[in-house]
């Protein structure tokens, strides 16, 4: 297995060095090294893909930008999880055809979930004919060997596998951010709740072996990496299928040990599989993170059956409680989806019941956007758009009331917070994170984009908070001060 990755990633770099010679052309004749733009569309998973695609672009030696309208080579990573999504796709690919015709060498490039649907692969074909490069999910690790047979093609290529079981470990990374990182535990999934088209896009379930997780978030904690998210489409399922079977409860302990490593994350948790073991490690650890993202979809029990969930709206309340109670500074936010078929506005009211029951620290709330060939598309009681939004509304209004609620319980404290970045709006401030996933705004030097500081939340703003660093921790302070404000929190 090891010598197959081996010679997979030789195969790969002789792919690379061919594109090398291409990118030498290049600037041979226009005297600049060649730009590459790489645009996320999806989720985090998608998002790390993305890290790897553009670690084989640096490889190949092109130069990373944001700006499409710099870039000579343009590649977007799709998602397809709501329609919306392949929009956004569509809309934008007119705006870089248009830049095609001033800089026709221009080589533009589409993977992802969107990718693995024939429809989308038919409608680009025909009707979006400049596009240079297609490929799928199961393919990315070929990325090198479709990048060089891009360059020289004056045809599209296009290279869409229906599936795989191969993990490919090692592959170049360019991280966009220097202290944190996603890493996968595994890939694909086997819920087959029944309006996602996850399962579809993204194949079945595949955990990597534990050894290899360890040994990658080892290496990220050497390069200055402080917090580490844990991606999987449901994470409790973690190491099911291994050959020598692990839990993710015990991963998280694995994980937990590795030096250097500040704040553990992870998503996403399907609340079936969630384990009293993965509370315990949780509740015992202070680097694992005071957050839990727990999708609902739905509080009202004849839609969770049909939505193939597995749990009743009893079960989730009652996991719930189990969390609060071993974890009482937990913050839990949520999925929602309104709309789904034959969804009445009692079904609603059960949500919002849940909603009001739980107090979601936040929710993200979504109508339902049918997906072909998931048997939810298929079924015939669709609930008209205008109801669904009705719902919607109703919906979100209970959500901010409850997430309000939540977040002024801590207006006031002093917590830690990981500085992300700069404020877009102003560069005096910087953007912190908490450890259960909000953001709080405060004046800081740019200098300490990356670290933990402690920071006083002054005020509350629904979502967020403004506030003032009180202290910049180091190491050894680190779990001193952190049990204080556990207590303070507690209070
Ligand atoms: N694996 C994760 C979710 C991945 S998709 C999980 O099971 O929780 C992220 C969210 O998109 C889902 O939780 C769901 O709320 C939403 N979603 C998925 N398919 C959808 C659809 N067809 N229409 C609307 N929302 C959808
Ligand atoms: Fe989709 Fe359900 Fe799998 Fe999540 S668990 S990816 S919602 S099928
Ligand atoms: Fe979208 Fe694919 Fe993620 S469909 S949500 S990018 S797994």
């Amino acid at each position: 297995m090891a010598n197959e990755n081996e010679m997979e990633l030789a195969r790969q770099d002789e792919y690379l060095e061919k594109c090398r010679t291409h990118v030498a052309a290049f600037q041979a004749e226009y005297g600049r090294q060649p730009k590459a733009c790489v645009t996320t569309f999806g989720c985090q998973m998608n998002a790390r893909d993305s890290e790897k695609l553009s670690g084989i672009l640096a490889a190949a030696g092109y130069d990373l930008t944001d700006s499409e309208e710099e870039a000579d080579f343009v590649l977007y990573n799709t998602c397809t999880v709501r329609d919306n999504a392949n929009q956004r796709v569509y809309g934008r690919l007119g705006y870089l055809n248009s830049l095609k015709k001033k800089k026709p060498h221009l080589k533009i490039a589409l993977c992802g979930c969107m990718m693995q649907e024939q429809a989308v692969i038919d409608k680009i074909q025909k009707s979006y004919r400049f596009v240079d490069l297609i490929f799928g999910t199961h393919n990315l690790f070929q990325f090198a060997k479709l990048l060089s047979e891009t360059l020289v093609s004056e045809k599209m290529v296009v290279d869409v596998w229906e599936g795989t079981d191969k993990i490919l470990e090692n592959l170049p990374v360019k991280r966009k951010y220097y202290y944190k990182s996603g890493v996968n535990i595994m890939f694909g999934c086997n819920n087959f709740c029944s309006y996602c088209i996850v399962p579809y896009v993204r194949g079945r379930e595949r955990s990597r072996e534990p050894e290899e997780i360890i040994s990658e978030i080892e290496k990220l904690a050497e390069d200055g990496v402080v917090e580490v998210m844990l991606l999987g489409q449901n994470v409790n399922s973690y190491g099911k299928n291994l050959e020598h079977p692990i839990t993710f409860a015990e991963l998280l302990r694995r994980v937990d040990r590795v030096e250097g490593l500040r704040r553990i994350r992870f998503m996403t948790s399907h609340p079936k599989d969630l384990s009293d073991e993965l509370i315990e490690v949780m509740r015992q650890s202070t680097k694992i993170s005071r957050h839990l993202h727990l999708p609902l979809q739905s509080g009202s029990n004849r839609i969770l059956e049909a939505m193939n969930r597995r749990y009743t709206k009893e079960q989730y309340l009652a996991l719930v409680e189990k969390i609060r109670h071993a974890i009482p500074d937990i913050a839990i936010t949520t999925d929602i989806i309104v709309g789904f078929p034959g969804e009445t506005p009692e079904d609603v009211e059960e949500t919002i019941d849940v909603v009001r029951r739980v107090q979601f620290d936040n929710a993200f709330t979504f109508i339902y956007s049918p997906r072909t060939g998931t048997p939810a598309a298929a079924m015939e009681n669709q609930v008209p758009q205008e109801r669904a939004h009705e719902s919607f509304d109703r919906l979100l209004a209970a959500v901010q009331e409850t997430a309000r609620e939540r977040a002024a319980l801590l207006q006031g404290k002093v917590m830690e917070a990981l500085v992300e970045e700069m404020n877009e709006q102003d560069p005096a401030f910087v953007t912190g994170r908490l450890s259960n996933n909000m953001l709080v705004h405060f004046k800081a030097d740019r200098r300490l984009v990356g670290k933990f500081v402690m920071v006083a939340l002054d005020a509350c703003h629904g979502f967020y908070y403004t506030g003032r660093m009180v202290d910049q921790i180091g190491q050894s302070q680190h779990t001193r001060l952190g049990k204080m404000v556990d207590n303070q929190w507690l209070n």
